[in-house]
């Protein structure tokens, strides 16, 4: 069957790594969460004590971060290696979380992580979220789709999610940092989340995993018989 590249874009916390993820494993294609990617450069600067808003030094030092993904078998699902270390849980802390949105809008750190993920799709038979793939990443994918829910929705399901890990987190902490994260990547000068013109918008604020998955499916399906006429 003809591969193809998909590419999920959204807010934070809509449901995108998920609903990736189900449609990868579907498809038997690869998965790439490219926030991993911006949580791992996060997690370098911040243990380094490397200055975001300092070009210079930020260029010095993603000379030094070498970024990969290993594929595990527990989880079906890869984790994030930096510099050879396994980071998937460290960089899902609240404190990359704070952060990462201001170093994802460095250019040079963008720079960096656009054409690493340009090079995973070249063989094609990917679906990458993230908040540019279908404008910067890969603006001619065949399928692009901008997945939207409800905010209160979005806080809810993020909450939960933090809350399991750590008891002391609150309502309004997550709140806050969701609120401050789409308002930076949606307001950046490099790249901002916007959706692509072709990009078919999925509401999946009433929706549960299995309709959403059965939706995209089909959108996939169309869309590969649409190719091979
Ligand atoms: O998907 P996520 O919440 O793990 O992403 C973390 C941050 O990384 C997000 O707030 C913005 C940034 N990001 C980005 O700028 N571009 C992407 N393609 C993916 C994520």
């Amino acid at each position: 069957m003809k591969k193809i590249i998909i590419t999920l874009d959204g807010y934070s916390s809509c449901g995108k790594s998920t609903l990736a993820k189900e449609m990868a494993h579907a498809l038997n294609y690869v998965f790439i969460d490219s926030g991993a990617m911006y949580r791992a450069i996060t997690l370098y600067f911040l243990r380094n004590h490397i200055n975001w808003n300092d070009d210079a030094e930020v260029q010095e030092a993603l000379k030094e971060i070498n970024l990969d993904f290993d594929y595990n078998t527990t989880t079906g699902t890869s984790d994030m290696l930096l510099n050879d270390e396994n980071v998937e849980v460290l960089i899902r802390d609240m404190l990359v979380s704070e952060h990462v949105s201001e170093v994802a809008a460095n250019q040079y750190v963008r720079n960096f992580g656009v054409t690493q993920q340009q090079k995973m799709g070249e063989k094609k038979g990917i679906v990458m979220d993230g908040r540019d793939i279908g404008t910067t990443v890969f603006p001619n994918a065949e399928l692009k789709i901008f997945v939207t829910a409800d905010p209160a929705i979005r806080v809810e399901r993020r909450f939960k999610e933090l809350f399991a890990k750590n008891p002391n987190i609150s309502v309004e902490e997550v709140k806050t940092n969701l609120e401050m994260r789409d308002y930076i990547d949606s307001n950046r000068e490099f790249s901002p989340l916007r959706k692509a013109e072709d990009a078919i918008v999925l509401d999946n604020s009433n929706l549960t995993r299995e309709e959403q998955l059965r939706t995209a499916l089909q959108w996939v399906n169309n869309k590969i018989n649409e190719l091979v006429k």
